[in-house]
């Protein structure tokens, strides 16, 4: 067995070997303009905060994956959010409601609900993503089957959600009953795991700009959730994100919806505050 300063050694090599300079930014000073709307990109990091700068993963990206996000036409996520917004106005379970009898239309009432999430839910005495939300409406009002998280209907739903708030500053709420949350989300967020020992902070807050592989790294910001990955030509929810890059350092994780993940969301959120809502952003 390696000691803990030996396999700390041992982690670091492994991370050395990984990553490099990148061989060519795409223009680093590009702003993101969706359907001529300026998103706030780059963002100055308050007092306290372990980042200089906070930057949209949009950044990062190539010239190519950028330009889809900046036009919802040539965006593949809207075929999803179309399909969510005809769930939306459909009736389902044994209530004979859908979202929209309830909610009206989604643009009005649905308009900064993204940007605060996840937060603290009074009633339920838990932490609560958007997913929480909008099953126990279907679960409690609809008297219809919960969505599966990270499957298509609910990540196409959130994204519809989300997407009311695009271009609106990240500002979730640390403070209160959601600081214990806060607070695991953090020690997640720096604890190393799975065979190379490597911790969120690792990679994408002592490595970002670097590449990783192929991989252009970003600071792993979730201001653009759902994504639309061209690799997997389908919306991504945040929590399949976290899972994924957990699975990579070769470790156990923890599932979709789990209070791990809901406490990781919400400091991952509090990272990127003031960027703005890209939702639904497109990634390699
Ligand atoms: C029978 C009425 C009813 C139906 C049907 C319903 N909701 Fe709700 N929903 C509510 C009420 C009431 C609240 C809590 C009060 C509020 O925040 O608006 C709520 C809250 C929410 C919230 C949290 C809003 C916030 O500001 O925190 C979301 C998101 C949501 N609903 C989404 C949905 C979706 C998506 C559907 C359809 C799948 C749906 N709802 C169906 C009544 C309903
Ligand atoms: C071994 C390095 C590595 C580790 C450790 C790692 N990631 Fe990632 N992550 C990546 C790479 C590579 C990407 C894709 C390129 C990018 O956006 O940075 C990525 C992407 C992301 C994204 C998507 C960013 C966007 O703009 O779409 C999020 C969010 C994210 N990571 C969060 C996390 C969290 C939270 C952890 C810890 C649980 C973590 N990552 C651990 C390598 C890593």
């Amino acid at each position: 067995m390696f000691k803990a300063s030996q396999k700390l050694a041992i982690a670091a090599l492994a991370l050395g070997a990984l990553v490099s300079a990148p061989a060519a930014w795409a223009d680093e000073e590009a702003d993101l303009i969706i359907n001529g709307e300026k998103m706030d990109i780059r963002v100055e990091a308050p007092e306290g905060h372990p980042l200089d700068e906070i930057l949209s993963g949009w950044i990062f990206r190539t010239d190519e994956t950028q330009a889809l996000e900046t036009d919802d036409f040539d965006n593949p996520s809207f075929i999803f959010v179309e399909q969510a917004q005809e769930a939306w106005s459909t009736v389902e379970g044994e209530a004979g409601k859908s979202c929209e009898s309830c909610h009206g239309d989604v643009a009005e009432s649905m308009k900064g609900v993204r940007a605060a999430m996840p937060k603290y839910n009074e009633q339920a005495k838990d932490l609560w993503s958007l997913e929480n939300y909008i099953n126990s409406c279907r679960t409690e009002r609809m008297q219809a089957k919960p969505w599966k998280w990270a499957k298509a209907d609910m990540d196409a739903m959130v994204a519809l959600i989300g997407l009311q708030s695009r271009g609106m500053p990240m500002s979730v709420k640390v403070d209160g009953p959601a600081a214990e949350y806060f607070k695991k989300g953090e020690e997640i967020y720096y604890t190393r795991f799975g065979q190379l020992e490597l911790s969120c902070a690792n990679c994408h807050e002592d490595n970002y700009g670097n590449m990783i592989r192929a991989d252009h790294l970003s600071q792993g910001q979730i201001n653009g959730f759902p994504t639309y990955r061209l690799k997997n030509t389908k919306l991504n929810s945040i929590h399949a994100r976290f899972k994924g890059c957990i699975r990579d350092t070769r470790a156990e994780t923890f599932s979709p919806g789990s209070e791990e993940f809901r406490a990781l969301e919400l400091y991952v959120a509090w990272r990127g505050q003031g960027l703005s809502i890209e939702t639904p952003s497109v990634r390699q």
